[in-house]
């Protein structure tokens, strides 16, 4: 979420918190991890039916039906709907837009898009959050390339996430990589802590920031999802206040998942892997 919208979203969340970054970080029990296990699996759940809809011709309305509805028969809300006045269930980011895009009935998908999806369930009170870029049939190669260093870029990051290890050590591994690969990474938006809190601290940037580097402690949860952009970093917020765009125009691609710091290392929460065996397998 924005860096700067989140100190309101504190406000609105935990009653008079000053600034997400500033809040101590939740250390989640027993109780609470299986909690957060049982919400992760269904938002992979959610993102895995979603994602196999993806085709040229079906709308992003049509996706948003249909994952508001999936999240409902499994017990769930979808936490993106109403929030701070968002008003849909999940987020669809075609092409140039980074994030926060608004599904709709009239945006049907064509040949050669790049759609992100990112889905929040709220399960007995706590949110699963995860996303994924998808092809909408045969893309271009570049369009396949930011996809593919942004896929990287958060597997580099998960396996950056370990206790002892600090927060911004994450953001250092994707900054070296996405650099590397000629891409630019958003700095307007973050990965956040998470549990019964949609968006609370640590803020999980996926550069080199300055300013709070927390170290990690097992029973941490918390969002790894980084913007990877063909052009400039910069984005730009649309008339509905809610779609963000690259500045240039130039493509973006976003992956993420819900990561819990163990004692061993790191355990993902929304690993599509886990669903095997589960009553979400098919
Ligand atoms: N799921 C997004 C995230 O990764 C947040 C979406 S907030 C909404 O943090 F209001 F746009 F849905
Ligand atoms: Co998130
Ligand atoms: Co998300």
């Amino acid at each position: 979420m924005a860096a700067d919208a989140v100190a309101a979203a504190e406000v609105a969340e935990a009653d008079g918190a000053a600034r997400m970054s500033d809040m101590p970080i939740d250390i989640k029990g027993p109780a609470e991890i299986e909690a957060m296990r049982e919400a992760g699996l269904l938002a992979a759940a959610t993102l895995r039916a979603i994602g196999a809809l993806v085709k040229p011709g079906i709308s992003t309305g049509k996706l948003n039906q249909i994952a508001h509805e999936f999240q409902l028969d499994h017990g769930a809300i979808p936490a993106p709907l109403n929030y701070r006045g968002f008003p849909k269930s999940i987020c669809t980011s075609v092409n140039d837009v980074v994030c926060h895009g608004i599904p709709s009935n009239k945006h049907v998908l064509r040949e050669g898009d790049l759609v992100n999806v990112d889905v929040t369930p709220i399960l007995a009170g706590f949110h699963g959050d995860t996303s994924a870029t998808f092809f909408v049939g045969e893309v271009s190669d570049k369009a396949r390339r930011v996809t593919e260093v942004s896929r990287k870029s958060l597997e580099l990051g998960i396996a950056a996430t370990k206790p002892g290890g600090r927060i911004r050590d994450i953001g250092a591994v994707i900054e070296d990589y996405a650099h590397g690969e000629g891409m630019s990474i958003v700095e307007d938006y973050c990965g956040h802590g998470i549990g019964r809190i949609f968006h609370t601290s640590p803020q999980v940037t996926h550069y080199r920031s300055r300013g709070p580097n927390p170290r990690m402690r097992p029973g941490m949860t918390f969002t790894i999802e980084p913007m990877i952009n063909t052009g400039t970093k910069h984005t730009r917020l649309m008339k509905d206040n809610w779609t963000v765009k690259t500045r240039d125009g130039g493509l973006s691609a976003q992956f993420e998942h819900t990561v819990l710091v163990t004692a061993e290392g790191v355990e993902v929460l929304t690993d599509p892997a886990k669903l095997a065996g589960t009553k979400y397998d098919h």
